[in-house]
Formats: C-alpha cells, sequence, structure tokens
C-alpha cells in the first residue's frame, strides 16, 4: 500500500490496492472473487465464534424470503443461520472492512449504499442452497452481496462449491464455480447474479451480507 496520501484523500490511502481491484472487477463483470482478503488470523477467529455459537445452538433454520422468485415445491436450502451483532472484536474487523468496501463501491459504482447486514451461516454435511437471486427481504432492497468463507483447506472432494451465473436469464454453464476456502471473498449485484451451493460433504461455513440502499 502506498504511503502517500493528500489532505482529503484518506479513505482512498487507507483502502487496500486488493479491494480496489476487486471492487473493479465487480464493476466489469457483475461479480467478483479474490482470495486472501480476510486474513487468516480473522477467518480463524470468526470460524471459532460460529462454531461456539452452534455449539450453544444460537443458530435459526434458515427460510427463503416469501416473495423468492425461484422458490420451488420443496426444499431450496438446507443451512442455519445467526445474524453478526458487531459484538466480538472479530467481528468488528470484518464490519470494518465490509465498511472500506462500501465506500469503494459508491465511489467506483454510485449504487449510494446505505448499510450493511451479514449473516454467518452453517451447512450441515448434505446442506445446499438451490439456485436464486439475493432480492427483497423486509422493506430495504438488497444491491450488493458479500460472501467470505471461513474453512480452511476446503477441497475440491468436499462439496459445497458455489456457482454462479451472469445473469437471470444465463443458463448455461455457470460463469464461476468457486470453492469455500477460508479468506476468499465473492461479491455479486444481488439482482442480477443467480448462484446456488452445491450439497457439502462436509460441515460448512460461511458469512453472507448485503449492502442495501436506503428507503426502497
Ligand atoms: C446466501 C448465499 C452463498 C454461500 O446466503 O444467500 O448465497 O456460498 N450464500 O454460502
Ligand atoms: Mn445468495
Amino acid at each position: 500500500m502506498s504511503a502517500a496520501s493528500a489532505p482529503g484523500d484518506t479513505e482512498e490511502a487507507e483502502a487496500g490496492p486488493s479491494l480496489q481491484a476487486l471492487v473493479e472487477r465487480l464493476a466489469d463483470e457483475g461479480f467478483a472473487i479474490a482470495d486472501g482478503i480476510v486474513p487468516a488470523d480473522l477467518a480463524s477467529a470468526l470460524s471459532e465464534e460460529l462454531r461456539g455459537h452452534i455449539a450453544a445452538g444460537r443458530l435459526a433454520v434458515a427460510g427463503v424470503g416469501r416473495d423468492d422468485a425461484f422458490r420451488r415445491d420443496g426444499e431450496i436450502r438446507r443451512a442455519a443461520i445467526l445474524w453478526l451483532d458487531a459484538g466480538t472484536e472479530a467481528e468488528r474487523r470484518l464490519l470494518a472492512m465490509t465498511e472500506e468496501l462500501r465506500l469503494l463501491i459508491n465511489r467506483r459504482l454510485f449504487l449510494g449504499l446505505f448499510d450493511f447486514e451479514c449473516n454467518f451461516i452453517a451447512y450441515p454435511v448434505g446442506g445446499f442452497y438451490g439456485r436464486h437471486l439475493d432480492r427483497l427481504q423486509g422493506a430495504k432492497n438488497r444491491v450488493v452481496s458479500f460472501v467470505t468463507y471461513l474453512d480452511a483447506d476446503w477441497g475440491e472432494g468436499d462439496g459445497g462449491a458455489l456457482r454462479l451465473w451472469r445473469s437471470p436469464d444465463d443458463h448455461a454453464e455457470p460463469a464461476a464455480t468457486v470453492l469455500p476456502k477460508a479468506g476468499r471473498v465473492v461479491l455479486m449485484l444481488s439482482e442480477e447474479i443467480p448462484h446456488e451451493v452445491l450439497p457439502a460433504h462436509r460441515p460448512r461455513h460461511a458469512i453472507a451480507g448485503w449492502w442495501r440502499i436506503n428507503g426502497a
């Protein structure tokens, strides 16, 4: 990172070049994937925290939005969630990074992203999430989606890949197939990029979040 910074340029100087590159790809492609965004010690602290919440029975079975156009008969999702509340140092470190991303995204895409909500997700063995868009929830519109992963040493044979497509009409081969490896971050335009999680063959731990616009 450059040490040079002009007065009034502090946000620019604080933002790591890797976050800027990620946002640049989001602007070009509608989605972006990068490794090493969440430092290993932070991913492991978040993983440990999530395991504690699971052991204490704090997660709730995840539902699917009432107005989800991709909902089919039967189960679309098998996972459990818990909202982050910035109650730990690890959560605050992650939220500081997502705030940095919010500012970069707003500067590059003029989206007026206003706030961020995110949850831990625990997929059991056999857990999955069918193809969907991250659309409306309650009164506030989800505009950009964030996903990061908490499991080190995830391999091809562990299943649980995230697959995404370029647009709601795109039913061809996925544009990207992403193994849920710790430190990896995925950004997507919430209303444009359909995605799914294939069945996991071992417990799978993630954090998903959404930047929203005000009053939509
Ligand atoms: C979601 C989601 C992706 C993942 O929670 O909406 O798409 O890889 N998660 O867990
Ligand atoms: Mn999703």
